[in-house]
């Protein structure tokens, strides 16, 4: 019996800085050393900002293999995986997939950027043929179900991320901010978030990186006046509102600079630092004319945000348990789907035989008749198997085990079953019953 497994780290449970660890430099050889050593048929690998997740099918699943292949290829201890290392199976995997296509598990719930993210998850995953039949179908049906939970809810409208509601804040708290100079620090993808919004509304602002290069770069693609890092550490006083997102390590805006810079400002100043673990010294706070917001103030506004659309949550997650039991299904039939194919080429084969030697035996050579007749033996073909395939059909979609033990038992049909795995015998023998009776 195949089952989909689904192994996981994500922001619920590591701080983004400690995420890092566990991502793959390289998808392409992630792909390979998970299908050659933890024995998964199929993989779908998902990374993000927010998590690092395997998708896998499995003949024989085993949870050691899973973390030792991860723990080499992110170049970690084996003992790096405590509890928030996370790991479903089936069913559980079905819904933890169908929210996050549908935004649910987000940082920011209702989010749009999970699901260009799993599409292109998916799309690579096909395209190096790493994963199958299995996972393309769940993830198509999965993505298919999270674009109606969105279109059916208002859980993406007026979605709002951490970045552009830092630049709400700000425009919040500071007068006429068309007029202050902005500095964004960080070139990554908070960031990125924060530029977007500020060229949205239409605010210039100067950003820098440790790398002039860098900002250039980001500059040229996002937008913003690229700066250089030790000009901007030693000159906080030209600016009247910052914006941080690095995963530096220590304090980058620390209170000797502040304090320095406000010596020599006349006019006060809001930093938000977007950082976690946090780049701005808190104490900054207690220097006269400093306003600053810290990620985890922003995202609880946010969250705020959310709770007003709770209604929309609930009926989204209403959605998805009424698909879960439909996915279920289709993917248990999968499993006998191979089966019902064969066993069809198998008849056909059998009526194309029976056919031309009683075509030949008539000696008939009028088309027409030859069609007639042809037309005839598929018709019974198919009016006799197709009851008999839909049942095997419903009994892999509701694993009725005990009808297929029993029809076993009563049917010892094992020349052709033996080409099958013993669950796919059972089935066959079940097509069978139906066939006969
Ligand atoms: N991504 C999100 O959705 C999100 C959401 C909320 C909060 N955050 C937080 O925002 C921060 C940045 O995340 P990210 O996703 O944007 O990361 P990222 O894409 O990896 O970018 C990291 C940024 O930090 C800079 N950096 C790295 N080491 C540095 C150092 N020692 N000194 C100064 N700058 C350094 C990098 O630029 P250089 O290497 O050129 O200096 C780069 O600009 C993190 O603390 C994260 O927790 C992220």
């Amino acid at each position: 019996m195949s089952n989909i497994i689904n192994a996981r780290v994500t922001f619920h449970n590591s701080p983004i800085h400690i995420l890092e660890r566990f991502t793959f430099k390289d998808i392409d050889s992630a792909y390979e050393y998970f299908k050659e050593y933890s024995g998964l048929k199929e993989c779908v690998i998902l990374q993000t900002c927010n998590r690092v997740e395997v998708f896998g099918l499995s003949n024989d699943f085993n949870i050691q293999k899973i973390k030792k292949t991860w723990a080499s290829l992110a170049g970690l201890e084996e003992v790096a995986f405590k509890e928030n290392f996370e790991i479903s199976e089936n069913i559980d995997v079905y819904s933890h997939l169908l929210k996050l296509t549908s935004g649910l598990d987000s940082m920011v719930v209702g989010e749009e950027q999970i699901l260009g993210q799993i599409k292109e998850a998916i799309t690579n995953a096909r395209e190096i043929r790493a994963s199958g039949e299995y996972l393309n179908t769940l993830f198509d049906k999965a993505i298919r179900i999270g674009t109606r939970v969105r279109n059916s809810t208002g859980i993406s409208k007026g979605s709002i991320s951490v970045g552009s509601m830092a630049v709400k804040l700000a425009e919040e708290n500071i007068d006429d901010l068309k007029s202050k100079k902005i500095l964004l620090i960080g070139t990554g993808e908070a960031a990125t978030m924060v530029a977007k919004s500020l060229n949205k509304r239409g605010y210039e602002f100067f950003v820098t990186s440790r790398t002039l290069d860098r900002s250039k770069a980001f500059a040229e693609t996002v937008g913003g006046n690229p700066i250089g890092f030790e000009d901007v550490l030693s000159g906080f006083s030209n600016y009247d509102v910052l914006f941080v997102a690095t995963i530096a390590p220590y304090f980058l805006v620390t209170f000797e600079r502040i304090k320095e810079a406000m010596n020599d400002k006349k006019t006060g100043m809001m930093i938000l630092d977007l950082s976690n673990p946090r780049t701005v010294d808190e104490k900054v706070t207690t220097i006269h004319g400093i306003k600053m917001m810290n990620l985890d103030q922003i995202a609880e506004i946010v969250d705020k945000n959310m709770r007003n659309r709770v209604n929309e949550k609930t009926y989204a997650e209403k959605i998805i348990s009424e698909e879960i039991s439909v996915l279920e299904a289709q993917m248990k039939r999968l499993e006998v789907e191979p089966v019902v194919k064969e066993i069809f080429k198998d008849i056909d084969t059998r009526r194309v035989k029976e056919l031309e030697k009683a075509l030949s035996m008539l000696g008939e050579t009028d088309q027409e008749k030859i069609k007639i007749i042809e037309d005839l033996t598929k018709a019974v073909v198919e009016g006799i198997i197709a009851e008999p395939m839909n049942n095997i059909r419903r009994a892999s979609e509701q694993s009725d085990e005990e009808l297929l033990k029993a029809a076993t038992k009563l049917f010892d049909y094992k020349k052709k079953a033996s080409r099958f795995s013993k669950t796919h015998q059972t089935r066959i023998i079940l097509l069978w019953m139906g066939f006969c009776s």
